[in-house]
């Protein structure tokens, strides 16, 4: 039996939302969604009033569209309308790297510096419409930068910042954006991340990128390209500090945000302006039952869609005071997470299993010795979290006291779709638990059939849905429909399996594509593959997950080499090296298992039902091998097989 943590009392009487209003809302977000949203999408200021609100199909002609007619700007709703009440109150606070580096922006000053750099961005040329690349640490300038493309109509491109020059230029093809924003260098854990070589790198093959805007970070020694780079000081020391937003339509393009699939190279995750903001914004109020004043902190990175909902648009539309954090969670030491906590009185900390699982294996003295007597509330997200890190998390960091919501969404969802709601939900340790407003989950079998009940399958998403759904793939809606809409009929299909229990809570159980969940970091396994096998010793090469203790998900490489290459320990490195190199640190393998061959169909396909099971060190349930082309191979694989945990 799966103990249950209700809604403790004293939580209970300041929630925003209780059992009661859960129920009713939701009932009314999917049987009356033109009039639940039609209400909700008030919570943003509007230039224009919108008159239509749903008008959204899942198949057909696939389009999503919310509050269609109405005009807003996103960066006025994060700014501009809070001068007024509360223009000197603190917008974000940013803890360098460094523990004894940190500073605090009010509204007011975030506003006048988010006008500086859209004033210098027209002035380089940008227009509404065009694409914007940013490649930045986790520096107030991060969101100066992604509101300042808001404000003008740019669509902003985030790359994280641990991406190779490799993957940057890639994404910065893939939408032709016309400037980069960057910095010198990043600073992480004490060590620097060369971002302006790496961008120099990049832009060498991409023409459409006409300036970048450098970030004087640490001073480090770069080049400057004369006629194309510019300082972000000297620009915004010139420029003016008013600004009038334009004005945007509701399905204007926000922003695009570039994720692995299953197949082909990554896609770019298109979000719009006007049901982003209000789903962005209605959840982060709501999930994390946010009241005014309150220190909220988010941990993810802002090259992350985590970052983009819940440290810079859902937060800041709120008025809400977002903690940004350059650092990592082990520097100086393992307890920096809970010192941040201490030093800015964080009522509010949301994080990764994969963090927690790494801060667990550190004891708990570490935690115990840090007071967090201001936690009120603690969060989890991108990944599935174990019932033995939840239970540590709920009594060791959260003191007993505070509830925690497991929150369960994707790049592709704009926002927390899957969650409790920490002053109306029961919480069951493991579980995302129940739908927020507007969601419906739909666990269908691997036919296609809908099923009822306590079941477990893939889980689907069917109509009326959310105003924050990603709209298209950019550049390419066939892709769109094909990913999300074409294995359902009539539903978007997430890539995950579930579990619907008997109290209908929902348990993800993780990707059943071809993508793996590497610490919270979505990779395609497609994607490590062909980084395989470009390189020239490699002849073939399939990458399938395996369970990792702190990760989550480790990537396990089975390697076939060209004839006369011989394995060793060095080529070993060497390949994953490449892989870093080619995609980024995310990427490298954890394991690599010579294979002078890959079980393979009659007919060439290579069967990955079996290379997980040997991964995953279960190989007693390989199932039928019957049909492959030498069923031999799989005994040599079993044998020299690297994961014996
Ligand atoms: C995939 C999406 C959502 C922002 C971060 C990741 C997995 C995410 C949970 C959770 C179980 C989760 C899913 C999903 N995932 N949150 N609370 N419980 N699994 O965004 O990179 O688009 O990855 O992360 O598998 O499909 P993403």
């Amino acid at each position: 039996m799966t103990e249950l943590f209700p809604v403790p009392a004293d939580f209970a009487k300041n929630a925003l939302i209780d059992e009661k209003t859960y129920e009713e809302w939701y009932q009314r977000s999917v049987n009356d969604p033109d009039g639940f949203w039609g209400e909700h999408g008030k919570r943003v200021d509007w230039i224009k009033p919108y008159t239509q609100v749903k008008d959204v199909s899942y198949s057909g002609d696939v389009h999503i569209k919310w509050f269609a007619d109405g005009t807003l700007n996103v960066a006025a709703n994060c700014l501009d309308r809070h001068l007024e009440t509360r223009g000197d109150q603190t917008a974000i606070i940013w803890e360098g790297d460094n523990p004894n580096e940190s500073k605090h922006v009010t509204y007011r000053e975030l506003h006048a510096e988010v006008c500086r750099l859209a004033n210098a961005m027209t002035d380089l040329g940008v227009k509404k419409g065009d694409r914007v690349t940013i490649y930045l640490p986790m520096i107030v300038e991060a969101a100066v930068a992604m509101l300042a493309c808001a404000r003008i109509g740019a669509v902003h491109s985030i790359v994280f910042g641990g991406f190779s020059p490799d993957a940057l230029a890639g994404r910065i093809q893939d939408c032709d954006s016309v400037l980069l924003i960057t910095a010198d260098e990043g600073l992480r854990g004490g060590r620097k991340v060369p971002l302006k070589v790496n961008a120099d790198k990049a832009l060498e093959t991409c023409w459409s990128c006409k300036s970048v805007i450098v970030v004087k970070r640490t001073g480090g020694d770069i080049h400057m390209v004369a006629g194309r780079d510019h300082w972000y000081h000297e620009l915004t020391e010139k420029a003016a500090a008013t600004h009038t937003p334009v004005e945007m339509s509701a399905e204007d393009p926000l922003f695009i945000l570039y994720t692995s699939g299953s197949t082909g190279k990554p896609k770019g995750v298109l979000h719009t302006s006007g049901g982003y903001l209000v789903y962005a914004s209605m959840t982060h109020q709501y999930v994390f039952d946010y009241h005014d004043g309150e220190v909220y902190w988010c941990t993810a990175d802002v090259g992350w869609v985590t970052g983009h909902s819940y440290i810079v648009y859902g937060p800041l539309a709120n008025g809400a005071i977002t903690l940004m954090f350059e650092g990592i969670p082990t520097y100086p030491d393992a307890s920096r997470f809970w010192q941040v906590v201490d030093k800015h009185k964080v009522n509010i900390f949301y994080t990764a299993p994969t963090a927690i699982r790494s801060l667990m294996r550190e004891g708990e003295e570490i935690v115990k010795k840090t007071s967090r007597a201001s936690l009120r509330l603690l969060g989890s997200v991108g990944e599935p979290i174990n019932p033995e890190a939840w239970l540590w998390y709920h009594r060791v960091v959260g003191d007993n006291r505070c509830p925690i919501v497991d929150t369960w969404w994707q790049t592709e969802t704009g926002g927390i779709l899957i969650t409790p709601l920490p002053g109306a939900t029961a919480l069951k340790p493991g579980s995302a638990t129940r739908p927020f407003f507007g969601v419906k989950p739909v666990m269908v079998d691997a036919e296609g059939k809908s099923l009822d009940g306590a079941v477990e399958g893939n889980l689907c998403l069917a109509e009326p849905g959310w105003p924050g759904q990603m709209r298209t793939v950019f550049g390419d809606h066939e892709r769109f429909v094909q990913t999300y809409f074409s294995t359902y009929k009539g539903m978007y299909f997430t890539g995950d399996g579930a579990r619907r229990d008997e109290d209908g809570y929902y348990w993800i159980t993780g990707r059943v594509d071809d993508v793996i969940n590497v610490s919270g970091h979505r990779m395609g396994t497609a994607e490590v593959e062909s980084a395989l096998v470009a390189h020239p010793k490699v002849a073939e090469a399939a990458v399938v997950g395996y369970p990792h203790e702190i990760k989550g998900q480790g990537i396990y490489a089975y390697v076939t080499l060209v004839a006369d290459e011989e394995p060793s320990e060095e080529l070993r490195k060497e390949l994953v090296n490449w892989v870093r190199k080619e995609i980024g640190p995310i990427a490298s393998p954890d394991l690599i298992q010579w294979s002078p061959g890959l079980p393979k169909t009659r007919s060439g396909k290579i069967m990955r039902r079996i290379l997980r099971k040997i991964a995953e060190n279960e190989f007693g349930a390989l199932g039928d091998t019957s049909t492959l082309a030498d069923p031999t191979v799989v005994d040599d694989l079993i044998e020299n097989r690297m994961n014996r945990g």
